[in-house]
């Protein structure tokens, strides 16, 4: 029996035999599919303890992508059910993602190679806006860390006890890993976390601020990559962010 865990028009994703089975549309493009299926064994191979590979398929003109299957609800999920513990699962996700950051694989794409080409690739961007944060990109410092680049709360898989106390933690979709510059991840996720739970929360202050006291970085180095990673994510062209990430790519101007 398939159990769906997610379907959207272009990918869906259903369990099978213990098996996680990640399913494109026929329309999808064939080298998307094959970079996430390699770029996720390239995490993998780094050493990160994720969901295994198992397989790559094509069935009636689908192709697919075949892994483990973690057992557990989103840290989203998990999230909505135990509001009260927001924190204490704020200060896991900021955790594994540090455990993570330890590792690398020169064979990742170079997060800054990536930015410099997404940024240059917008054409709503003011070509002075586009030259600033291009400039203020290439003076960034380059690191080899291990980046996610899509670390949210509906990409991590947690198991639970019966209170709602974490055990294990996980994360799946690394289809936009790279290496790179931690604060830059950090930065990004920030911004996810803004776009998913909005303005009013505390969970993207709290997230920031556990990544700086873990990790004795300054707030104001992480705050660097806002306006850049937010530009990178406008090629997306999600009108519904639209807004926020102009705001957030603006905010180069008062640094
Ligand atoms: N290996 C897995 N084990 C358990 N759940 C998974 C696994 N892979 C994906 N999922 C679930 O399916 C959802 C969608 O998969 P994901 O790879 O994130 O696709 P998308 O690119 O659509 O975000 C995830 O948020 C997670 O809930
Ligand atoms: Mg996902």
């Amino acid at each position: 029996m398939k159990k769906y865990l997610a379907k959207s028009k272009l990918k869906s994703v259903y369990v099978e035999n213990n098996k996680a089975i990640k399913v494109f549309d026929k329309n999808y493009n064939k080298s998307d599919v094959l970079y996430e299926a390699l770029n996720t064994a390239r995490v993998e191979d780094a050493g990160v303890n994720i969901p295994k590979l198992l397989e790559v398929a094509v069935t009636d003109g689908k192709w697919s992508i075949t892994s483990e299957y973690v057992e557990g609800p989103t840290l989203t999920q998990l999230i909505e059910k135990y509001p009260d513990k927001a924190d204490d699962y704020i200060k896991k996700m900021v955790e594994y993602q540090i455990s993570f950051q330890k590792k690398s694989n020169p064979l990742l794409l170079v997060l800054k190679d990536k930015m410099n080409r997404q940024i240059n690739s917008i054409e709503q961007l003011d070509n002075s806006v586009k030259y600033e944060l291009l400039t203020r990109l290439n003076s960034m410092k380059n690191h080899t860390k291990l980046c996610h680049g899509d670390y949210c709360p509906d990409n991590i898989i947690v198991s639970a006890d019966a209170k709602g106390n974490i055990e294990e933690i996980t994360a799946v979709d690394w289809v936009h890993a790279t290496q790179g510059n931690a604060s830059a991840d950090i930065a990004n996720t920030f911004l996810l976390l803004k776009l998913q739970f909005g303005d009013k929360s505390d969970i993207p202050e709290k997230y920031i601020s556990t990544f700086c006291e873990l990790t004795n970085t300054k707030r104001s180095y992480v705050n660097e990559w806002l306006p850049l990673v937010a530009a990178a994510r406008l090629t997306k062209n999600k009108e519904e962010e639209k807004e926020l990430l102009e705001q957030w790519i603006n905010v180069v101007d008062f640094q």
